[in-house]
């Protein structure tokens, strides 16, 4: 394709993607095509000779469009949302122009050092102390990683690597192999299942603990069941707290936990992937009290600040046990200015990364921090709005406290009824959502994910939710 072409084809495209955005609530949320849909669409083979752009773009709407499940649609409100915009989306285009792979300084030094700048631009955006921020001059910064899941295994490694450093001074007789079969991390039985995953991934055992009755977790609930494993001979290595639990958005009680943390010399990691994007606004702010206690933080801004997939800010104050533990130095990734500027490199788990601070920089400074202020504050008045309608129906009843843009609701009846009402939903297509269970008790979860929701967007889910309860409460 030549220039000419290119410019042709990405104008169109852009065309497109507005159209498709703006008109984005006409569409069917999620498709009704069977598994297997797609391959009869398109030939067996790739082509031999070039088609031209025009071909392609004539197949989006029958090959692609038909099976897109529409996550940026007021209708959809299942998991947590996941962050669109247009200067996010023409930040990957230039990304993808300039397509270098930022693994060391070197490799494209406004790579590094932007997403530095950013992430301390992020961090003052969220209230984070500045011993996490780069700009403090110390060894602290942040990083962007692919996933809230990656950030949590990047920090348990960092964790197990200082920990084993320090059990073998004292114990300089016992192997690695010893010290890792006593390690033992924490978390919240409501964390997210990548906290589990973190552990197996790691190596090390992982302990769930039963959060209060708010579901979150609590310092003495930590407390205990450290020093229980202490008495055993293990080694509490690693805690996570989570500031918004996916099932029911829940805080665990960070202060206390980091109190406990820090008595034991446990490396705190604080997994805030969709409710750290609240902290912009410093009315939320209470939620993360007792943040300075931790090691490492991470939010995703790809949930909810408006940035494309995938952009996850994590911070560390000791970012050397990181380094350290995945340092693998070959002569041809060296450069004459190492130690003087991260190698992100040594930060993640890949070797490869994108340019992807340029998707901050181009939202935080086309919206400004008052406008995302003002979306994170649209959200979470829709979500009241959306509790207050099915608080007003005696039928239904609120399962969780509602603080972030999550409603967790049910009807007042069994288990059985709410997964009959959830499938009817589902059923007719109109709107999307998907469920939680919680000590056994199932209810259905409503996120605000789209950034087109409006109030009458609210009013017409609750109304397609009324109309199914109707439905399914006739025959009671
Ligand atoms: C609290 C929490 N942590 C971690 C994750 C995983 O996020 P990611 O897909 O970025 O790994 C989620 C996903 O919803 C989450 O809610």
């Amino acid at each position: 394709m030549e220039a000419g072409d290119f410019k042709d084809f990405a104008k169109a495209m852009a065309d497109y993607i507005a159209e498709y955005l703006e008109n984005i609530r006409d569409r069917q949320v999620v498709p009704s095509v069977k598994p297997g849909y797609l391959r009869p669409l398109v030939p067996e083979q790739a082509p031999q000779k070039a088609e031209p752009w025009t071909a392609v773009m004539a197949d989006i709407e029958r090959v692609v469009m038909s099976g897109v499940t529409h996550w940026h649609s007021p209708r959809f409100h299942a998991y947590f949302p996941t962050a669109n915009s247009y200067p996010a989306i023409v930040a990957d285009m230039l990304s993808g122009a300039i397509a270098c792979i930022g693994f060391s300084w070197i490799a494209s030094p406004a790579c590094t050092e932007l997403e530095v700048v950013m992430l301390d631009w992020l961090g003052q955006m969220i209230g984070l102390p500045e011993t996490f921020l780069a700009r403090s001059g110390g060894e602290a910064g942040g990083v962007i990683q692919g996933t809230a899941s990656e950030a949590t295994l990047v920090a348990l490694l960092g964790a197990k690597a200082r920990t084993i450093s320090r059990v073998k001074e004292q114990h300089p007789e016992w192997t690695e192999l010893e010290i890792l079969s006593k390690l033992v991390g924490y978390c919240n039985k409501q964390a997210h299942s990548s906290v589990e995953r973190a552990g197996l991934l790691g190596g090390v055992k992982m302990r769930s603990l039963q959060p209060d009755s708010k579901r979150k977790l609590r310092g003495e609930t930590l407390k205990e069941a450290i020093d229980e494993d202490i008495r055993k001979g293990l080694i509490p290595f690693y805690v996570v707290a989570t500031l918004g639990t996916t099932s029911s958005c829940t805080f665990d009680a960070l202060d206390e936990i980091g109190d406990v943390c820090n008595s034991y010399n446990v490396w705190l990691h604080v997994d805030a992937a969709y409710a750290g994007s609240a902290f912009i606004c410093p009315e939320y702010r209470y939620l993360m009290k007792g943040v300075e206690k931790a090691d490492s933080y991470n939010f995703n801004p790809h949930k909810w600040m408006l940035v494309n997939f995938d952009c996850s800010a994590m911070w560390l104050k000791q970012p050397r046990w990181v380094v350290d533990a995945f340092n693998v130095d070959p002569l041809y990734l060296k450069h004459d200015h190492q130690g003087a500027v991260p190698d992100y490199r040594h930060w993640q788990i890949p070797l490869g990364r994108r340019f992807r601070a340029l998707k901050l920089w181009f939202v935080l400074r086309l919206y400004g921090v008052e406008n995302l202020q003002k979306f994170i504050r649209k959200h979470i008045a829709l979500a009241h709005l959306f509790e207050k309608l099915c608080s007003a129906d005696d039928r239904f009843e609120i399962f969780e406290e509602v603080t972030m843009g999550l409603v967790c609701f049910r009807l007042k009846d069994s288990n059985e009824m709410n997964e009959e009402l959830l499938r009817l939903i589902n059923g007719r297509g109109k709107i999307h959502l998907v469920p939680s269970k919680i000590d056994d008790v199932y209810f259905i979860r409503l996120a605000i994910c789209s950034r087109f929701s409006e109030e009458s967007d609210i009013k017409i889910s609750w109304e397609e939710i009324k109309t199914c309860a109707d439905e399914v409460t006739k025959n009671v």
